[in-house]
């Protein structure tokens, strides 16, 4: 969601009473370069392009719906939150915002580590060449084949979830004669201003474990224990879509405050804290996110600050953005189907994908913008929804959204910034076949994740 989407937002209840809409930008055919990715622009034929290639040869190539990557921008984005935190930080990914093997490639050559949260990702992962060493394994109910899978191949780290699973990695690191090393999750009791579902480190939900009631110190007493692992910090994640570095000032002054007890009860200096992911970024012009080196940067005084307070060494920090790296580097190309004006209200537009290739709008209540790119206008603003071809009312992909007057079927329409969470959540409801990933870098196309076809469905289909 966007920042103006969550309780505290001031847009759709201050900005836009129901049925008051306030006036459209002046401009519709101007891209905001707030929300779209690096190379996209609209060329002098009034088309829009990214990566050097128009979307009329995109869509005739590829088909709509389809999601399009701007590689250099996913890169130079990868390289900016490597860079801004050197080489006393490490940089994992959070490939569950979206992974595929070419990502993973990018990545390598960029120089970051990847989070992996499924047996999934981790094969995506290995198979592609990361190297295991450099991969940390998330999750709340690893199964023990997951687990066995990561230890075997190396992975750098596992992330700790639970009681039962620090008993359930030393264990099968010990039958494979290993010491697996280990971060445990921590929960600091943060709310985090963001959208409930995405919220994570409050302590009524289901990710790690709570630092209140002692119950995370008794976590490290254990996992200290156990010959298996090799305990090398604690980790905290808060949430998701965040747009201000106070959450992460008050995890992190947690996190020392845990990193001195164990300090003080067992004599050891955990080398490493992750502080996770969950950085923002703008779907629509209202949001303002900050930029990897002011991240890096307050964060990197926030630790050292407290660590001298405690009289602790900094130990190596990490960070496991996703939507930030992923996010603004896509968009989902649409063909408009059907245009539908409802008097008094606003105009109904269909689109040939819906809540199977971005399920956020209707999840979260997310907001994203959206534009005519196949032309330009200069028609009458009107006020539209963009609207699946799912049998759901509630599939909604762009809520209250100005387009020109003029929109007809056949008409391209993209909706920027859906790199984050939307591949990656996409589904078959209605056997809708889920759309390719095409990678676009100085003007050339390619196929990254292949778009579905009906013999995919009835190949799963085995009654
Ligand atoms: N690290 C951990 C442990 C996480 O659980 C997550 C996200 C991240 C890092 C990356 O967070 P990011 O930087 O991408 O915000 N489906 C939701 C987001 C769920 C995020 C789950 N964990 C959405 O579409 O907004």
């Amino acid at each position: 969601m966007s920042r103006s989407a969550h309780p505290a937002g001031p847009r759709h209840a201050d900005v836009f009473p129901e049925g008051h809409y306030s006036a459209p930008p002046a401009d519709l055919n101007t891209l905001d370069p707030k929300v779209w990715a690096q190379t996209v622009s609209r060329g002098a034929d009034g088309v829009v392009t990214v990566g050097g290639i128009d979307v009329k040869t995109l869509a005739e190539e590829f088909g709509t719906p389809a999601y399009f990557v701007d590689e250099a921008d996913f890169r130079a984005r990868a390289r900016a939150w490597r860079t801004a935190f050197g080489h006393d930080a490490d940089v994992f990914y959070a490939g569950k915002a979206f992974l595929s093997r070419a990502i993973v490639r990018w990545l390598h050559e960029e120089g970051l580590n990847l989070d992996v949260c499924s047996g999934g990702e981790l094969t995506t992962a290995l198979s592609a060449g990361m190297p295991a060493d450099r991969i940390a394994f998330h999750g709340n109910n690893k199964s023990t084949a997951e687990i066995r899978t990561a230890i075997e191949a190396g992975v750098g780290r596992i992330v700790l979830d639970s009681f039962q699973e620090i008993v359930r990695v030393a264990h099968i690191a010990q039958e494979l004669g290993k010491r697996q090393r280990v971060q445990i999750r921590v929960t600091v009791g943060v709310e985090a201003h963001t959208h409930e579902f995405i919220a994570t480190a409050h302590e009524d939900q289901k990710f790690g474990i709570p630092l209140a009631g002692g119950q995370a110190a008794e976590a490290v007493r254990r996992a200290l224990q156990l010959d298996g692992l090799e305990l090398i910090g604690i980790h905290s994640h808060i949430g998701s879509q965040i747009f201000d570095t106070s959450g992460f000032e008050v995890a992190a002054h947690r996190v020392v405050g845990l990193l001195k007890d164990i300090r003080d009860e067992h004599g050891v200096e955990l080398p490493e804290i992750d502080l996770g992911g969950g950085l923002g970024i703008a779907y629509t012009s209202d949001d303002d996110p900050r930029e990897p080196h002011e991240i890096a940067k307050a964060l990197n005084e926030i630790v050292g600050r407290e660590c001298e307070g405690a009289r602790l060494r900094t130990p190596r920090i990490s960070v496991e953005p996703g939507r930030a790296i992923v996010g603004p580097t896509a968009f989902t190309l649409y063909e408009v189907g059907t245009i539908k004006p409802l008097d008094g209200l606003r105009t109904y537009v269909s689109v040939d994908g819906g809540m199977s290739d971005n399920i956020r709008t209707a999840l979260y209540d997310a907001e994203y913008s959206v534009a005519l790119v196949s032309r330009t206008s200069d028609a009458e603003p009107m006020l539209a929804r963009v609207v699946g071809k799912h049998c759901e009312s509630g599939d909604i992909v762009v809520k209250d959204a100005f387009l020109p007057g003029d929109l007809a079927p056949g008409d391209l329409i993209a909706v920027p910034a859906t790199g984050a969470y939307c591949r990656s959540m996409a589904s078959n409801y209605n056997h809708a076949l889920r759309p390719p990933v095409v990678a676009v870098h100085e003007g050339e196309a390619r196929v990254i994740v292949r778009r579905e076809t009906e013999e995919d469905l009835l190949r799963l289909d085995v009654g």
